[in-house]
């Protein structure tokens, strides 16, 4: 999902902090507004509404716009130690069986090229400096195409000694519509591209399929299953949909299985997608929570993470 990669990444350097609040203000009202027009909607149809009626839907939420509406509270479910995550996710998702044995399966193997890994911003110096600083056993990655980023940090762990860190791999290995246009190499099986099995048959070239795991479903439905099983991230990499919501939707959804304390970051910091829509995403996060965001490259950074 990483479908705005063809818009140019600009830096417009300290010019929005200025006009941050007056952003912030702006997102929450577009938003409140959002919120109002699908409460009516979900009204079930009795009479056709007057607008009289319209106007008094307003006033029924005596909150108003405040920000606090925007908080997300729901708790999750006892931690797994992280012992423990690798064979949570294999017996949750994958029915006990691990996902690389007899891989690749024979009707698919002839599709799949032994090394194909391409990636926007994957070697970038914070990856490393994050894994040094945070020392994670647990590394969630929300938006994992082909693997590139996931490898890189299996290669950083290893290579730092923390030999039992594990790396789940959030991605519904569908692209975005239209992806093939720029991967005419990937293979199109009767509607289906095989992102999935590329994914692993890059992971087992590399010789990591022993720290990474793939988790196949959006990263809405996958998070929220996560936070359910107790499965959580010391560090968690957000590098998915770049328009306003999905990185909303997802950041919001991924801080719920972040440690306390841990690190979450993520890429496009600077794009141009959607208006800006990762650092309109992760301004508003940061405001809400009173957290501060670094940036590093392209990357965005928010640490010690701790949600009131
Ligand atoms: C899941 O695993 C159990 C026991 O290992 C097996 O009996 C069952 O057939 C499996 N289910 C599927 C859908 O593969
Ligand atoms: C990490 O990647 C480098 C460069 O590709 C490679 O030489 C090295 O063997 C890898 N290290 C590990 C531990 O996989």
């Amino acid at each position: 999902m990483k479908e705005d990669r063809r818009l140019p990444h600009k830096r417009d350097g300290l010019q929005f902090l200025t006009s941050k609040t007056a952003f912030v203000i702006f997102i929450v009202l577009s938003y409140a507004l959002g919120y109002f027009s699908a409460y009516y909607n979900r009204q079930p149809p009795q009479q056709p509404p007057s607008t009289a009626e319209v106007r008094t839907v307003k006033s029924t939420n005596s909150q108003g716009c405040s920000i606090d509406n925007f908080r997300v509270t729901t708790r999750c479910g006892d931690l797994v130690p992280p012992e423990l995550i690798r064979r949570t996710v294999i017996d949750r998702i994958f029915n006990g069986t691990s996902p690389y044995s007899d891989f690749p399966p024979p009707h698919a193997a002839k599709y799949l090229r032994p090394k194909r890994i391409k990636g926007w911003g994957s070697y970038g110096a914070v990856f490393e400096n994050l894994i040094r600083q945070v020392k994670p056993r647990t590394i969630v990655e929300i938006g994992s195409f082909l693997g590139a980023s996931a490898i890189h940090m299996a290669n950083l762990t290893r290579r730092l000694g923390m030999e039992e860190t594990q790396i789940l791999c959030v991605d519904d290995f569908r692209g975005w519509p239209g992806f093939r246009d720029r991967f005419k190499d990937v293979a199109l099986v009767n509607g289906d591209v095989l992102l999935m099995y590329q994914f692993m048959q890059n992971v087992v070239s590399s010789e990591y399929s022993g720290s990474i795991l793939p988790v196949p479903f959006s990263t809405g439905s996958a998070l929220e299953k996560m936070c359910e099983w107790g499965v959580t991230a010391d560090l968690v990499e957000i590098d998915a949909g770049h328009d306003f919501n999905s990185a909303w939707a997802d950041i919001n959804r991924a801080v719920r299985i972040l440690r306390p304390g841990g690190v979450i970051f993520g890429h496009d910091y600077f794009t141009a997608a959607d208006n800006r829509g990762v650092r309109r995403a992760v301004n508003l996060f940061a405001e809400i929570n009173r957290l501060k965001v670094k940036t590093d490259g392209q990357h965005w950074v928010i640490d010690s993470v701790k949600l009131t």
